[in-house]
């Protein structure tokens, strides 16, 4: 079943900080990026803009995104799947929403790859955001063994099939296909590519929580977004935005990014 109706969709431009900018450079960087959207005079209504820092700077970015009324949205990586008690280290939704966040990262491929984070705990971080509303951006992706093995779209589909398991057809979330073999490597997959898994993934959503749903969201590709290639991912209809790593840390990059729609025709 095609799912389509992009124009209904809000594009998302999400920057996933990763390890990078403590929290004063954070301050730095988000004054620097609100300026430059603003000098530009971008309109966040027509494409949305949010951040992904690490949890010590979302104090510092959230004291200052409300003082200068910043039209920006942040979120955390990550978090836990439980509310509170004995869990060294881990960072319950609770807070995060108590910070403003709006958005959370959730199954991001470091996470499953380097601590070992299954489809069980994906599904149970997914719960424990909706819980706290927050909206998950879920991350779905194929490694370049299982791209030879079983093609592009097996190994994301059944990721988003068991993210997804326990979701009620209420929700609002964001899903992010990131092939594990262009993350951080410079070689994007091509939008062909990317607009073949998201139709697919569309599908995941539309059986498992309602057509509704699955028009409404957006499905971004992550893995080496560049402003030199952002417009290319963005014609194809089933993609509404992407999920940038390293190319979020260069203020006139990333802006470029954001500002896909002016320096080509789309
Ligand atoms: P990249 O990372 O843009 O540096 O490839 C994307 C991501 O990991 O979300």
């Amino acid at each position: 079943m095609a799912v389509t109706g992009s124009t209904r969709r809000t594009p998302l431009i999400a920057g996933n900080w990763k390890m990078n900018l403590d929290h004063l450079q954070s301050i730095a960087f988000v004054q620097k990026l609100a300026w430059s959207l603003k000098d530009a005079r971008h309109d966040f209504d027509t494409v949305e803009v949010a951040i992904f820092p690490p949890y010590t700077d979302l104090r510092s970015v959230q004291t200052l995104v409300s003082a200068d009324k910043l039209p920006l949205a942040f979120g955390a990586q990550d978090l836990s799947e439980h509310d509170s008690g004995a869990f060294t280290g881990e960072i319950s939704g609770a807070f995060l929403a108590q910070l403003e966040c709006q958005y959370v990262i959730i199954g991001h491929s470091e996470r499953r790859t380097l601590h070992s984070e299954t489809d069980a705990h994906v599904a149970a971080k997914v719960t424990a955001a909706l819980k706290h509303n927050l909206v998950p951006v879920i991350c779905v992706g194929e490694t370049a063994a299982d791209l030879e093995e079983h093609g592009p779209s097996a190994v994301p589909v059944s990721q988003l099939r068991a993210a997804l398991a326990g979701v009620d057809t209420a929700a609002d979330i964001v899903v992010a296909y990131e092939p594990v073999w262009a993350i951080g490597s410079g070689q994007a997959a091509t939008p062909e590519q990317a607009e073949q898994v998201a139709a697919q993934l569309r599908v995941v959503i539309s059986e498992a929580l309602g057509q509704d749903v699955a028009d409404k969201t957006r499905i971004l590709y992550g893995g080496s977004v560049k402003a030199s290639n952002i417009a290319a991912f963005m014609r194809e209809p089933n993609v509404d935005g992407a999920l940038v790593g390293g190319a979020s840390l260069d203020i006139h990059e990333f802006s470029s990014i954001i500002r896909y729609q002016k320096h080509v025709g789309v």
